[in-house]
């Protein structure tokens, strides 16, 4: 319930709430780091905050009505806070705030600031406006380029891993997507300000960094400032994220770099390259394909066919064996035959991969998709969700069962939950448990694989921590 105590005696606090991808995650982090100058301290429950903000997403019907019924149970909370005489201002932000604007506030009238993941760098003039106002403030506009110049360069690092935007937005308009709606075009950030921003984050004891973006292999800059010496970049002078990864690969301190999420159609040479050539760039690469079938690729608008496709694993895998591989699959596609869907078991049975996001699909308004005819009834979607699962189940325990017997560096980011425990990452981005000092927290260890599950690996410390450039 809410808790007067549990609020500082100066200063204000906001909770913030997200959902759906990793973008959400790193937009959410900035957003507590914009409030900070402007006295918001982050809480871990809404009953103790002055601000809460619902971080949403709309890539899915469930996702997006979820924050309507965590509105719903704001609401005596906002009434209970009003009758205290303080006044719990309630933000929606994210994609449902981008495509249904003021509609929010029409469906959910608590809501007192809806702002979309284009102007949530205008946080703390919003709130300014909010307590200037007697209504509602809305602003989905779309200004991501100003928003990544006006980012904080100089961020917070709670941990050994973090997050790095490097890239926003979608062109491929895949029938079944809001987000080329929701996100905008596709936009980068320059080379030198990203390579500003893991810098500040190695000094500050960062070793481990994912790259994000919709369409992160999409992303194309000139060269960082005063770079490329070494780095050959595209024949029109351009880097792509290739030639990115290689050059932080060159930044000390940093150890490990990921990125996602990837799209086959911008898989280009320099990226499968920098598999082989940038030791620090992680053998794991998340690479959706949807569907099995090119009839469903093509009325997807996805661009590229199943062989196309395997072609690019096939590249990779010749470049970096034992490359971890992840997907995202719908099932039930408009118009999908159980055919098309078979196809799509063979896929998955023909890369083996060592893990997959599988989805039913979901009408999203507004994207072609939502209109087309022989939408797909649902027990047939439940039913081919079940039998898509426990394919990628098999295989992921398939995977990580490979592993018993090996020693792996491990980087160890968690206490576990078993005490003596912590949990780390393997290269592969497989979960590692292992009895180990908590002096180990942030440090890459070598671990002997003793046991494996389709979520995780168990293991034994071998070692005392080391550079993981010595496995
Ligand atoms: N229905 C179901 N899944 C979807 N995705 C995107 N849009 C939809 C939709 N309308 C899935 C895709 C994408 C992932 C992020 O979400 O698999 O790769
Ligand atoms: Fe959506 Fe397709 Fe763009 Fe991915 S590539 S964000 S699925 S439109």
């Amino acid at each position: 319930m809410f808790e007067a105590e549990g609020r500082p005696k100066s200063g204000k606090t906001v909770f913030i709430r997200s959902y759906g991808c990793q973008m959400n995650v790193y937009d959410s982090e900035r957003m507590a780091e914009l409030l900070k100058p402007h006295g918001y301290r982050p809480v871990d429950a809404p009953e103790a905050a002055d601000l809460v903000i619902l971080n949403t997403c709309h890539i899915r019907e469930k996702a997006a009505e979820k924050v309507f019924s965590d509105l719903g149970r704001l609401k005596p909370l906002k009434e209970e806070s009003r009758a205290r005489g303080r006044d719990l201002t309630v933000a929606v932000a994210g994609c449902v705030a981008q495509a249904e604007g003021a509609e929010i506030q029409r469906r959910a009238p608590l809501v007192d600031l809806v702002f979309g993941p284009q102007t949530y760098h205008r946080l703390p003039e919003l709130l300014a406006r909010r307590e200037r106002s007697v209504g509602a403030v809305i602003d989905t506009e779309f200004a991501a380029e100003e928003k990544f110049d006006a980012l904080a360069r100089d961020r917070d690092a709670p941990g050994v891993a973090a997050f790095v935007t490097v890239q926003e937005g979608c062109d491929k308009f895949c029938t079944f997507c809001v987000v080329p709606y929701t996100r905008g075009a596709e936009v980068s950030r320059s080379a030198s300000a990203i390579e500003n921003e893991v810098r500040s984050l190695v000094s500050k004891g960062v070793c481990d960094v994912t790259l994000l973006g919709q369409n992160v292999n999409a992303w194309r800059s000139a060269p960082a400032n005063g770079a490329g010496l070494g780095i050959r970049a595209n024949a029109d002078g351009s880097w792509g994220l290739g030639q990115l990864c290689r050059h932080l690969a060159g930044l000390d301190g940093l150890q490990r770099l990921t990125f996602t999420t990837s799209h086959p159609r911008d898989m280009d040479d320099a990226l499968i390259e920098a598999f082989a050539t940038v030791e620090k760039l992680m053998p794991f690469l998340h690479l959706p394909v949807q569907s099995g079938s090119d009839r469903i690729l093509a009325a997807m608008n996805r661009g590229h066919t199943a062989a196309d496709y395997l072609a690019v694993l096939d590249r990779l895998r010749r470049t970096r064996p034992g490359i971890a591989l992840s997907g995202d699959f719908i099932v039930g596609f408009p118009g999908e035959t159980t055919e098309d869907f078979e196809q799509t078991l063979a896929l998955i049975e023909r890369v083996e991969y060592a893990s997959a996001y599988c989805f039913k699909y979901s009408r999203r308004p507004g994207t072609p998709a939502a209109s087309m005819g022989r939408q797909v009834a649902e027990p047939e979607k439940e039913g081919r969700l079940a039998r898509l699962l426990s394919l990628i189940e098999a295989q992921r325990r398939i995977f990580n069962s490979r592993f018993v017997g090996e020693c792996l560096p491990v980087l160890f980011d968690r206490p576990g939950r078993r005490n003596g425990q912590l949990v780390g990452r393997s290269p592969h981005l497989q979960s590692v448990h292992a009895v180990a000092p908590q002096s180990m927290l942030g440090k890459i260890a070598s671990v002997r694989v003793v046991g494996a599950s389709g979520y995780a690996l168990s293991g034994e410390l071998i070692t005392a921590p080391r550079d993981q450039r010595a496995f």
